[in-house]
């Protein structure tokens, strides 16, 4: 795994627009997988901009979802798959059967998974994730103590995870479980790119590069990725033993 780090969150979003830029440039059928939450927003903006401007064809690019609340509807705001709609897909204007999205309010969530496993091995797996880190080392709903050998799966929410994610919702709202990609399909992704910034997550990229890799931090499984790269700004990284950062500027 390689780590940069970068002197400012613009920075740092302008390097991961850029990598999912020359990935869809360089393929134009990428498979992408893309996190939601508050750290790759920026990135997601200015890649829809530098896309419209350049003109980027988007029309071969698969999108498959990372992660979704169990029991909220994809019309919910504070969804998964409405955060990808509204940054994301109706701005480079993906049509519907390029959206790839678990369906987390169906009655047969099992099957929803094994759908989701069968449609990447068939699109011949994944080739750019682009993940954050909760509070807690999750990755996707990848929660502490996770079983690495699952693919797609229900999983109980951590409490962090229930308390923060509230953020996304307009009214308070039992956030109880999640369906997420696994660790096999992470794992098998052609790259991963882990972004983090701010003060408050330099607690948790330091347990992520630093501890014994683990499933209570599930983010540290990902260092044994060969082609993963975690992408910091100067707060996130603040924590971090110097040995560690200094990685980030031999690469
Ligand atoms: P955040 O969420 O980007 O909003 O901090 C990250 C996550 O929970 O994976």
């Amino acid at each position: 795994m390689n780590l940069k780090i970068f002197d400012s969150p613009e920075a740092l979003a302008e390097a991961a627009a850029d990598e999912l830029f020359s990935c869809v440039k360089e393929k134009p059928a990428s498979i992408l997988c893309l996190a939601t939450g508050d750290t790759p927003l920026k990135t997601y903006q200015i890649l829809v901009d530098r896309s419209i401007a350049n003109g980027l064809d988007f029309s071969s690019v698969h999108f498959v979802g990372l992660d979704e609340w169990v029991g909220v509807p994809s019309h919910n705001s504070g969804s998964c798959a409405y955060f990808l709609r509204r940054n994301l897909f109706d701005p480079l204007n993906i049509v519907e059967d390029r959206i790839h999205l678990f369906d987390a309010v169906s009655p047969d969530l099992n099957s929803a998974c094994t759908k989701m496993d069968n449609l990447i091995a068939g699109l011949g797996g994944i080739d750019l994730m682009i993940v954050g880190i909760g509070m807690n080392g999750h990755v996707g709903f990848n929660e502490p103590g996770v079983s690495l050998e699952l693919n797609c799966h229900v999983i109980e929410l951590d409490e962090v995870t229930k308390d923060i994610g509230q953020k996304y919702f307009d009214e308070r709202i039992q956030l109880e479980a999640g369906i997420t990609l696994g660790f096999q399909n992470i794992m098998k992704a052609k790259k991963v790119i882990l972004m983090a910034n701010g003060l408050k997550k330099a607690d948790i990229i330091k347990r992520m590069l630093e501890e014994p890799i683990s499933e209570r931090c599930p983010a540290s499984i990902l260092r044994k990725h060969q082609k993963s790269c975690t992408f910091l700004d100067s707060p996130a990284a603040s924590k971090l033993s110097p040995v560690i950062a200094r990685v980030s500027s031999s690469n």
